[in-house]
């Protein structure tokens, strides 16, 4: 597997292998690979030729007090992670290289980027599009692979590539869960023993959500509630949100007419978690 720090490199490489004929796969990360990004990998090398992981701590899309700084950084590992997981390359630019100064363009999400996350992450989507456009354009990717973990995230890469008309198949692969189903995420790296012990509690909330979905319940403030009933048993967790939405434009519900996209955000010990789950009315109980 290959190395790459400049965009002009990474850029001939991709070129090359497009002139060959080869799908070029990218799947772009801010590294501290874990399991998930290992099967998003996985998954792109079944489907592409050449394989591109990116590994760039993107500093635009961090808010001001938010965890840029210490968020966890080991190309090393991840190095090893890509290629156990069947990577062929990876770009792991310094910032000169994705944003040459002067910075004039950034891309700007619309009201998909003021609610749920965006609600309380102000400006973290157009930094998530500025950097995958600039991503995009160097490598030039067939494909490339995004996680449901972020589910909101996904929905908005998915208007980038259409509105933009980009010639890129985005392919989302499921969320992949710990034992005690917490989604597997860089940031669970910060969460001490008792935070880790308690941080299964979004997972718990949603289920109960989909459950109260599943058997029939229309009205999404009770599902809500269901929600909030099981963070309310755990003290050391402070809701952002917890939401019944429609799974394709995320619109808040308040009533539950086919399937929905649960999604939830908590803090525990200092550290914010997201995840979502998909829910459906099952036919057989009205
Ligand atoms: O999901 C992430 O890790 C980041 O938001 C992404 C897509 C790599 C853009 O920096």
């Amino acid at each position: 597997m290959e190395l790459l720090k400049t965009a002009n490199e990474v850029a001939a490489r991709t070129t090359a292998a497009r002139g060959r004929g080869e799908t070029v796969g990218l799947v772009p990360t801010m590294g501290a690979l874990h399991a998930g990004h290992a099967s998003l990998i996985a998954t792109a090398a079944e489907q592409c030729a050449l394989v591109v992981v990116s590994v760039f701590v993107n500093p635009l899309q961090f808010g001001p007090g938010e965890d840029f700084e210490r968020y966890p950084r080991n190309l090393e590992a991840d190095l090893q992670r890509a290629a156990e997981a069947g990577a062929d390359l990876v770009f792991a630019p310094g910032i000169e290289q994705l944003y040459p100064p002067p910075v004039n363009i950034t891309v700007h999400v619309g009201e998909l980027a003021d609610v749920l996350e965006g609600a309380v992450r102000p400006g973290h989507f157009d930094g998530v599009v500025t950097v995958l456009t600039r991503l995009f354009n160097l490598v030039g990717p067939a494909r490339a692979y995004f996680g449901e973990k972020d589910y909101q995230q996904l929905v908005i890469v998915r208007d980038l590539v259409r509105e933009l008309r980009l010639p890129i198949v985005i392919v989302n692969c499921p969320t992949l869960r710990e034992e005690d189903n917490l989604a597997r995420s860089s940031r669970n790296a910060y969460l001490d023993p008792t935070a880790r012990a308690a941080a299964s509690v979004l997972y718990r909330a949603l289920a109960a959500g989909a459950a109260a979905t599943e058997q029939g319940t229309r009205d999404a403030a009770a599902v809500r509630r269901a929600m909030y009933a099981v963070t309310e048993m755990e003290p050391a967790a402070t809701v952002d949100y917890l939401e019944v939405t429609d799974p394709e434009r995320l619109i808040v519900l308040e009533r539950i007419d086919g399937p929905v996209r649960l999604l939830g955000a908590l803090r525990i010990g200092g550290v914010r978690l997201i995840d979502n789950l998909a829910a459906a009315p099952n036919p057989t109980a009205d």
